[in-house]
């Protein structure tokens, strides 16, 4: 056995990734290569009366300017459609007719031999509008809030749980009580990488596509479905990303004009939208949530309330699951729910890291921390008066939820017995501190994945599956799952994802690539095994000649006998027997549903702030953080640590500085740069400490390991608002908390 689970192993494509070596959706190069460059309507409502492309036509170099007017006719706009992360309604069709449904959208491609041209060129498109009026705004809407259409969306995104005991009564009579409404700004996906697609036109008019995606399946069905082509015709390449975060779960309209653009022209097209275009679709939803929660005097929490309206556009549902997590968490079984979506005049919002939980847990974590205060009990002291083994909502017992551990270990590590109760009673020189925490919950799915392992003529091994590595690590731990699976050495081990070439794999989002791809490629290396063992048995003289799958191991790069570990046959043996052929097995890994249905399967974190906030300026800084996570088996201590610190990151950057402004005049959001949509920088972030607490989980998959990639940032908001109410008394209930909120 390698016992590579489990070590600090360093991102296998780490360094391909410092030296430029690792090439990204818009890095790939083709002799031929032409550029496009979108144009983005600045209306939010209305029609296009007229658009001039003559000037940009003109220019030497300009191969095309595409609109609504000349664009080609697709297969999609006769069949419905739906991509892997679709929530349900009709998607944007670009170039479709007329129509403007929101500001950004794009109302023309032009492709020119030079990107420089394309972009001149774009600048010379004439346009004029029928301007219609326009709804933006969540809170100027509010009150036509409709319930969400279900689809088979609702099986990953169930809507609010049914109300149990009877909340109005138990909340009227308790003695202790508090009601709130926390409102959220909308925040706009801002990974490194911009959103890119590369599509090379083949002599035959097949296609092979560099895309921006957490998905190359994803991608690829979206190609065949919306241009009529045939699977053998696409192939869709993704080996690296600069950053997901959720931003590519979803294929953007980058890929429908490129690939439109290369149809037509039968030249090959390159096609990366701006940082500004950036911020004309999916983003994280504006919501207003109100929560209502009481309790008795010796610190019980006895009946909870929350609702919350969120935007979507008028062309799809976007569901996100905010308000169901309290009974999730919290034994608390007299419960009332409400979800309502408000349709805008904006583009559709996308999934952004925790979609849901994070907005739903700011609310939920800070109602609670006030209740906490009302009762005169400390927050910590609360949670765990208030723990519960079980799923209250839906009365399940969870796969595992070692939670407690994480109170116990976080407020070891961060100190917190010697907090005082008074907020305001901390300070130094003009800086008023104080010290709040927070519980965050994500899902801990397990998705089918499938994944195939070659034993190479070299005796190496060579593992693969058409899945993303978002910034995650997915190279790193699955290189490791299967060295330890087979007994290598991780470094005669690769991994290689990306690729619709490969076996299938769903898009990576949710938490769930390291269960469902990391089981396939332990089910492979496994099967590789057992075939192996078979050949092995076959050799001349082979000492395993009469031993069975119990009374062998897979070390050294060898099967070895338990009994005597000094008798073994290499792979490299193996293959040489073989004709020197290499030895090929794929896989496919499903999630035991029917047992893993009899469980609550998530992931906990508690997490620990400290605040300064300056008196006279209003400025916060975060200190400290301290993060508990129970996340089940830990794969590599490394990545994961990495995948909480960003977590960490981005909760401070939601909690205190993103915010996408939209000014409802032009019903257009204003801030599209990254001058003015603020973002954490180096300068923000002091001591983090991350802790992951022992977790032994025997039903989530074969591994043990639940996702890491989304429960990091979770509890993050509400442990700094938490916090900053400590230091200063003040209640902020609305995000991100700007210093004009504190003054
Ligand atoms: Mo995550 S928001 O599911 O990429």
């Amino acid at each position: 056995m390698s016992n590579a689970i489990g070590k600090p192993l360093s991102r296998v494509d780490g360094r391909a990734k410092v030296t430029g070596e690792a090439k990204y959706a818009a890095e790939f190069n083709t002799p031929g290569l032409t550029y496009g460059y979108v144009v983005s309507g600045t209306i939010a409502k209305g029609k296009i009366n007229h658009i001039d492309t003559r000037a940009a036509k003109s220019l030497d170099g300009v191969l095309e300017v595409f609109t609504y007017e000349n664009r080609p006719k697709v297969a999609w706009f006769d069949i419905s459609y739906n991509d892997q992360d679709a929530p349900p309604g009709s998607p944007f069709r670009p170039l479709y007719d007329n129509k403007i449904k929101y500001s950004g959208q794009p109302i023309a491609l032009v492709v020119a031999e030079t990107f420089e041209l394309a972009r001149y060129a774009a600048s010379l498109v004439e346009v004029t509008y029928d301007v219609e009026p326009h709804e933006t705004g969540l809170e100027k809407h509010i009150d036509r809030g409709h319930k969400p259409s279900t689809g088979i969306a609702s099986l990953l995104k169930p809507p609010p749980p049914k109300p149990q005991g009877d909340f109005d009564k138990v909340y009227h009579e308790s003695p202790v009580k508090m009601r709130g409404t926390y409102v959220h700004a909308v925040e706009h996906h801002n990974p490194m990488e911009m959103f890119a697609s590369t599509v090379v036109y083949e002599k035959n008019g097949k296609l092979t596509i560099y895309d921006k995606t957490q998905g190359v399946t994803n991608s690829k069905m979206y190609v065949t479905q919306v241009f009529g082509m045939s699977n053998d015709d696409v192939r869709v390449i993704s080996p690296y990303m600069g950053g997901g975060f959720g931003s590519g779960l979803r294929p953007q309209y980058q890929l429908f004009l490129a690939v439109m653009a290369a149809r037509e022209l039968k030249r090959s097209v390159r096609l990366v939208l701006t940082r500004q275009q950036m911020f004309t679709f999916g983003h994280r939803p504006a919501t207003v949530q109100n929560i209502a929660l009481s309790g008795t005097t010796d610190g019980t929490m006895n009946a909870l309330y929350h609702d919350a309206h969120a935007e979507t556009s008028r062309f799809e549902d976007y569901t996100e699951v905010v308000v169901n997590w309290g009974a999730m968490l919290y034994p608390v079984t007299n419960t009332k729910y409400d979800y309502k979506l408000v349709d805008l005049d904006t583009y559709t919002p996308l999934d952004m890291r925790a979609p849901g939980g994070v907005t739903g847990f700011a609310a939920l974590e800070i109602a609670v921390d006030e209740l906490a205060y009302n009762m005169k009990v400390d927050p910590l002291d609360f949670r765990l008066k208030n723990y519960s083994d079980r799923n209250t909502a839906e009365d399940l017992p969870y796969s595992s939820k070692e939670l407690k551990a994480c109170f116990k270990q976080g407020a070891e590590r961060f100190g917190w017995s010697n907090r005082p109760l008074e907020p305001r009673s901390m300070k130094k020189d003009h800086n008023l501190i104080g010290w709040g925490m927070a519980t965050g919950m994500w899902d801990a799915n397990q998705m089918f994945a499938s994944a195939e392992a070659v034993l190479t003529v070299n005796g190496k091994l060579r593992v693969s599956s058409a899945t993303a590595d978002i910034g995650t690590g997915t190279y790193t731990i699955m290189t490791q799952i299967a060295a330890e699976t087979l007994g290598m050495p991780t470094e005669d081990v690769i991994f290689r994802l990306g690729d619709t070439e490969m076996p299938f794999s769903l898009i990576s989002g949710g938490s769930w690539t390291a269960a469902s791809v990391g089981s396939a490629v332990k089910l492979v290396c496994q099967d590789l095994g057992k075939k192996l063992f078979k050949m092995a048995q076959q050799m001349p003289e082979s000492p395993l000649k009469k031993a069975k799958l119990e009374d062998i191991e897979f070390a050294d790069s060898r099967i070895r006998l338990k009994s005597n570990p000094g008798a073994g046959v290499r792979y490299v043996d193996i293959v040489a027997a073989n004709g020197g052929k290499a030895v090929t097995e794929s896989a496919t890994a499903l999630p035991d549903l029917l047992e893993q249905r009899k469980y609550a399967r998530n992931t906990h974190s508690a997490v620990f702030v400290e605040v300064m906030v300056d008196e006279e300026l209003g400025s916060v800084k975060v200190a400290r953080m301290v993060s508990a996570i129970a996340g089940g088996r830990v794969l590599n201590p490394k990545t994961a640590r990495n995948q909480i610190l960003g977590g960490m990151v981005w909760g401070l950057s939601k909690a205190l500085e993103e915010e996408t402004a939209m000014d409802n005049v032009y019903g257009r959001f204003m801030n599209h740069n990254l001058a003015e949509y603020h973002v954490a920088v180096n300068a923000d972030i002091h001591e983090f400490d991350v802790i992951f607490v022992d977790e032994v989980d025997h039903i989530v998959n074969p591994l043990g390991a639940k996702g890491l990639g989304e429960i990091g940032i979770v509890g993050v908001p509400a442990a700094i608002a938490n916090a900053i109410f400590h230091a200063t008394g003040k209640r902020v209930r609305d995000l991100p908390i700007t210093l004009d909120k504190l003054l």
